[in-house]
């Protein structure tokens, strides 16, 4: 920096050039689809980890999913396709249930309900995707087909 901008961000220093910054700062947040897209890859490594009994895995993927979740509430407490209710109560009448039931089954080690929950988060996901305007047939979550994450070993604990 040479002397002259210096002297001017000095000159300047709280309504120019530290403002700027703070705006950036401030103005850069995930989008919803992106949060979303990221809370599906851990459903699906959520998926994973639980069939291969890794349970330390599954609680760390469902602690992520969960942290998503909260992103989603606080970057997007409401949303363009959230027509119904604000994204609090959403993800309250959704997902709260099923994680905490998830919860238990992880810490129980329980394959038979851990499946049976799975199932129940998966719904929430698409009762949340029909309660907001962009649910039945567009975006429907199921259990994975298949894994694609080539690069990990699930069944590694
Ligand atoms: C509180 C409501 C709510 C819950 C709960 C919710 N979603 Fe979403 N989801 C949305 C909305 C709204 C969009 C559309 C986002 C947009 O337009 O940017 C979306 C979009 C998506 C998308 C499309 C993203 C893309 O860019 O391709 C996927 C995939 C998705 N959700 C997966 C999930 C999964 C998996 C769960 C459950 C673990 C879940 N969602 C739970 C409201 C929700």
């Amino acid at each position: 920096m040479n002397k002259s901008v210096l002297l001017l961000c000095s000159t300047f220093l709280i309504s120019g050039c530290a403002s700027e910054t703070v705006t950036t700062v401030e103005t850069f947040k995930p989008g919803l689809g992106e949060i979303m897209s990221l809370t599906a890859m851990r459903h699906a490594k959520l998926w994973f980890a639980g069939q291969a009994e890794n349970w330390a895995l599954a609680a760390y993927e469902l602690d992520e999913l969960k942290e998503g979740i909260e992103d989603a509430e606080i970057f997007h407490p409401t949303h363009k396709h959230l027509k119904t209710a604000p994204m609090k109560s959403l993800i309250a009448a959704t997902m709260e249930n099923p994680v905490a039931a998830l919860d238990k089954a992880i810490a129980a080690k329980n394959l038979i309900e851990f499946n049976k929950q799975y199932d129940q988060l998966t719904a929430g996901c698409n009762a949340c995707h029909q309660m907001a305007d962009f649910g039945f047939n567009v975006n429907v979550v199921t259990r994975p087909n298949f894994n694609p994450f080539a690069n990990q070993n699930f069944s590694a604990h």
